[in-house]
């Protein structure tokens, strides 16, 4: 596929998933951290605009000036911008003049991709297309939070229940202790923060192949997991309590029996299928529960050569820092990643709202600890 067949089929991506909403879905948004849908179409088009057409493509219009407060996320090289609060406080613009918006950027896109052979332009091209696919799985992950939230769990699509993936093994991997290479080593596209390749000295250990279930966290649960302060980490245990947490996020007690919401509705809780929607404080006192610990991202990376992996976001026990030799690009490009590395923690892997071909097993995700609308999951090591 040449970039511009790569740059239609991303954006058609993004378009082809919300096809199956209502207008009302669009605009809405509950909490600070979950988008609206019209913010994630506009803002994945904004990136183009701003970052691709504005400085390279001759004589280009900007669509509409005050677009770049509205659509600009974090980046202060390019401006100030609402509140992240507000994106979902804004019936205009329409969808349909997003829609549009998305056609124009397109058409002017599809003329400039002919036009330039720049590797330096087009790098930022493909780094555009990556990021509106880190937007399709949040688009999935938010749409999922504002559905779940209402009170009647409306169908997305039937085609979406996508927490029903079952184990095939309950093996486990002996990793031998040593000193190994981490990091993005190949000639594709990867971010600025799996850069730096170095060498780290790991113990030895032994991982589980595969992730935990529902049923393995309900017998956590039934055992007083929520209510034993010994399991959990100071952070976590106020959490637990300030918000009365007693089971994963989107899990229902209906009649005397678990339920969970699913972008295809409600569900009885399959105890076979992967545990999903749990944050670093849950996944962390499962894990002491269980004698056990997660793995740090070092030597989940080591392991992921030996296991499947892709259908949840897995937690590690490393905070998200830079890599020793990491190096913030000028400009808002350097805006993208390394600011964030503070106060979160990694996750590695994918999950099954994830792009196809999107993920490494050098890639790092992070989100907050007390973060769980992203489809996440706990590997164990002993
Ligand atoms: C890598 C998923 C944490 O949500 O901010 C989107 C992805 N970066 N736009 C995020 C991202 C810029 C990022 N995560
Ligand atoms: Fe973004």
């Amino acid at each position: 596929m040449n970039i511009t067949e790569k740059y239609i089929n991303v954006r058609n991506q993004t378009v082809a998933f919300c096809s199956h909403l209502k207008p009302e879905d669009y605009v809405i948004q509950l909490v600070k951290f979950a988008s609206p849908a019209k913010w994630h179409l506009a803002h994945t088009t904004w990136f183009f605009e701003t970052f691709i057409l504005m400085p390279n493509a001759t004589n280009y219009n900007v669509f509409n000036t005050n677009f770049n407060f509205l659509f600009n996320s974090y980046y202060n090289t390019v401006g100030d911008r609402i509140l992240q609060a507000n994106r979902g406080n804004m019936s205009r613009p329409s969808i349909d003049e997003i829609y549009a918006y998305r056609n124009y950027v397109d058409e002017k896109m599809q003329i400039f991709l002919k036009t330039t052979d720049d590797k330096k332009i087009l790098d930022l091209v493909t780094l555009g297309l990556n990021h509106e696919q880190q937007h399709q799985e949040l688009l999935i992950t938010d749409v999922k939070y504002m559905l779940g939230h209402n009170p009647f769990f409306p169908v997305f699509h039937n085609d979406y229940n996508l927490v029903k993936d079952t184990n095939s093994t309950n093996e486990s991997i002996k990793i031998t202790e040593g000193l190994y290479k981490i990091g993005y080593q190949g000639n594709d596209f990867c971010y600025d923060n799996e850069l730096g390749a170095h060498k780290v000295y790991v113990p030895n250990f032994e991982i589980n192949k595969y992730l935990v279930t529902n049923g393995e966290y309900f017998e956590f649960m039934e055992a007083g997991g929520y209510s034993d302060f010994n399991l959990w980490l100071d952070d976590g245990w106020n959490w637990v309590h300030k918000n009365q947490i007693n089971s994963p996020m989107y899990w229902h007690k209906i009649k005397d029996e678990w339920h969970y919401y699913t972008l295809a509705g409600l569900q009885k809780v399959n105890k076979n299928a992967i545990l999903s929607h749990i944050n670093y404080y849950e996944a962390n006192a499962f894990a002491e529960w269980k004698g056990m610990r997660l793995p740090t991202e070092f030597e989940w990376e080591i392991a992921s050569l030996q296991f499947n992996w892709g259908k949840r976001w897995e937690w590690t026990n490393s905070a998200y820092l830079p890599y020793p030799e990491f190096k913030k690009e000028n400009g808002a490009v350097g805006e993208y990643n390394g600011k964030f590395m503070i106060n979160k923690m990694i996750l590695r892997g994918a999950s099954v709202a994830t792009s196809k071909n999107h993920s490494r097993n050098t890639y790092r995700n992070f989100f907050n600890p007390s973060e769980r609308w992203q489809y996440t999951g706990i590997r164990l090591i002993k």
